[in-house]
C-alpha cells in the first residue's frame, strides 16, 4: 500500500537484475508471464508430437537415438517450463487443463505436419533455430526462473538445431532424389518457421509492454530479421534454396530484405484451423489420461511416505 514495492520492482528493472518469485510484482506481469511461460511450456510438450512420429521410422540406429534423446530433451523443457511458471502460484493441473481442453495456445509451428523424414532436419535447422533466435535474448528475462531454465534449455537447443541442419547436409550429400526430399521439406517449413517470431510489430499487442518489463528484449520483427540473416549462409552451405524469391542482400540497410508472409494462415492455425490442431491436442489428451494411473499411484506413494515420516 505505501508503493515500495513497486519503486523496489522497478529499481530491479532499471539495475537489470531478476525479479524473483517472493518479490512483489504487479499483477498485470505476473499475469504476462504466466501466458508467455505456460504457452512455451506447452509449445515443448506438443512439440515433441512431429518428431515422436518418426521414431519407429528413423533411417539407421543412430538416428533413432538421436531423435529419441531431441524428443526427451523436449520434454524436460516443459517440465523446467511448467515449474517456473507454478511458481508464479498457477499449478499445473490447471495448466494442463487449459491445454487438452483446447484454451491454451502453443506454438503454431507444431501444426504442421511431418510427412517425409526430411522434416526431421527442417525441424532442427528452422524450428530449433528460430527457437535459439527467439530464446538467447530470453536468458535475459527479469523474471529470475524464467530466465535460468532458459539457459539450460538455450544449450540443448543449439545442439538440435545442429542435427537437424547435419540430417538436411547428409541428404543435399545423397542421391537427386534425397536432395529433392530436403528442398521439398524446407520449402513448407521455411514460411512457418518465419512465423514463429509472432504477428509483424505492428500487430503485435503484447510486445510494447513486455519489452518494457525486461521479459522480451527484441521486438518480433527484429528476430525474424536477424533469422533470417542468420539462414542465408547456411541455405548457401547446404545447397538449399530459401522458397523466397525477394531475399536480397541490403547494403544500405545492413541487411537481408525477405517477402511477405501469409498473415492470414498465422491466424487460421491459431484459430485451430491449422493442418494438425486437432490431433495434436486429442493426442495429448488421450496420453493424459492414459497417465492417470501413474500420477495416482505418485500420490497415494507421496501420501504413504508422508505418513510415515509423521509416525
Ligand atoms: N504461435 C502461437 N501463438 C502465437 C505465436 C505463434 N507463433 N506468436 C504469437 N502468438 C500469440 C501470442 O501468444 C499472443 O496471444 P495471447 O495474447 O492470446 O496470449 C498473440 O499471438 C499476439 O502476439 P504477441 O503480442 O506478439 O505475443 P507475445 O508478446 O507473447 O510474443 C512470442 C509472442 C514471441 C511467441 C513470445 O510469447 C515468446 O517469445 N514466447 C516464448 C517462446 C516460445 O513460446 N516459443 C515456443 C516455440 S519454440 C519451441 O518450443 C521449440
Amino acid at each position: 500500500p505505501d508503493g515500495s514495492g513497486l519503486r523496489r520492482f522497478e529499481e530491479l528493472l532499471a539495475s537489470e537484475s531478476r525479479v524473483e518469485p517472493t518479490d512483489w510484482m504487479p499483477a498485470a506481469y505476473r499475469k504476462t508471464l504466466i501466458r508467455q511461460i505456460s504457452q512455451h511450456a506447452h509449445s515443448e510438450i506438443i512439440g515433441m508430437q512431429p518428431e515422436g512420429n518418426w521414431i519407429t521410422r528413423a533411417p539407421s540406429l543412430k538416428r533413432k537415438a538421436i531423435l529419441m534423446a531431441k524428443v526427451q530433451d523436449e520434454a524436460g523443457h516443459g517440465l523446467y517450463l511448467y515449474s517456473a511458471a507454478q511458481t508464479l502460484g498457477i499449478d499445473r493441473e490447471e495448466m494442463f487443463d487449459q491445454l487438452i481442453t483446447g484454451r491454451a495456445k502453443y506454438s503454431s509451428i507444431f501444426n504442421y505436419t511431418t510427412p517425409t523424414w526430411a522434416d526431421m532436419g527442417s525441424i532442427g535447422w528452422l524450428v530449433d533455430g528460430a527457437a535459439i533466435c527467439n530464446q538467447v535474448p530470453l536468458c535475459r528475462a527479469s523474471y529470475g526462473p524464467y530466465g535460468r531454465a532458459m539457459v539450460r534449455i538455450c544449450k540443448e537447443e543449439s545442439f538440435h538445431q545442429r542435427q537437424g541442419f547435419e540430417i538436411l547436409l547428409a541428404l543435399m550429400n545423397g542421391t537427386e532424389e534425397q536432395r529433392a526430399m530436403a528442398q521439398e521439406s524446407v520449402n513448407r517449413w521455411y514460411a512457418p518457421a518465419l512465423m514463429m517470431f509472432g504477428p509483424p510489430d505492428e500487430d503485435s499487442p503484447n510486445s510494447k509492454q513486455s519489452m518494457a518489463w525486461n521479459i522480451k528484449r527484441f521486438s518480433n520483427d527484429e528476430l525474424r530479421q536477424r533469422f533470417v540473416d542468420m539462414l542465408v549462409p547456411q541455405a548457401e552451405i547446404l545447397g538449399i534454396t530459401l522458397p523466397d524469391p525477394a531475399i536480397r542482400w541490403n547494403d544500405e540497410r545492413g541487411h537481408y530484405d525477405f517477402g511477405e508472409l501469409d498473415w492470414n494462415e498465422f491466424y487460421e492455425v491459431l484459430a485451430g484451423r491449422g493442418p494438425a490442431n486437432t490431433v495434436r491436442v486429442s493426442r495429448r489428451r488421450t496420453a493424459h489420461e492414459n497417465g492417470a494411473w501413474v500420477r495416482e499411484a505418485a500420490r497415494a506413494y507421496a501420501d504413504k511416505q508422508a505418513g510415515a515420516s509423521g509416525a
